[in-house]
């Protein structure tokens, strides 16, 4: 059996160096840090390796809300949501994610737009 890019890429060490460094960045940023502000880290880290990772084919099961209600009390626009987005692009191939990856993972991620940002979609 072929193996998922989750296992390509080097499983959980992998997607667990991406997450630490992907939320140094976005808290790093005066204009993202203030939404997480309060919230329970730890949690949402694990659950973004759940997700990365399931994203990635996994096999890891995400056991967090689902991304529309997730993001919905926070009211997040389109520039905040490319500017985390360029953060976990960054975090990929920081921690040698190999680029034919990268873009498997960001187009899924991609797809989270409307989701994230609350309008509506016709694929969500
Ligand atoms: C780019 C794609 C994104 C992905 C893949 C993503 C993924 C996630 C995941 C998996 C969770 C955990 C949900 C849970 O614990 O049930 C979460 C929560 C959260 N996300 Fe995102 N997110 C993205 C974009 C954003 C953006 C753009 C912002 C703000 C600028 C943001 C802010 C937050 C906050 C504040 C929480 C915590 C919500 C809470 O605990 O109430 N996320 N996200």
């Amino acid at each position: 059996m072929s193996k998922t890019v989750y296992q390509a890429i080097g499983g959980r060490d992998a997607v667990e160096a991406v997450v630490a460094d992907f939320y140094d960045q976005v808290l790093s940023d005066d204009q993202l840090a203030p939404y997480f502000e309060g919230m329970e880290m730890s949690e949402l880290r694990a659950h973004q390796v759940q997700f990365i990772s399931s994203v990635a084919g996994g096999p890891v099961e995400y056991t967090g809300d689902d991304m529309r209600a997730a993001h919905a009390q926070l009211d997040i626009d389109e520039a905040d949501f490319d500017a985390v987005g360029e953060y976990l692009h960054d975090a990929l191939e920081r921690n040698g994610v190999e680029p034919q990856y990268v873009e498997r993972i960001m187009s899924e991620v991609a797809a989270l737009k409307a989701p994230i940002l609350g309008t509506p979609a016709t694929n969500d």
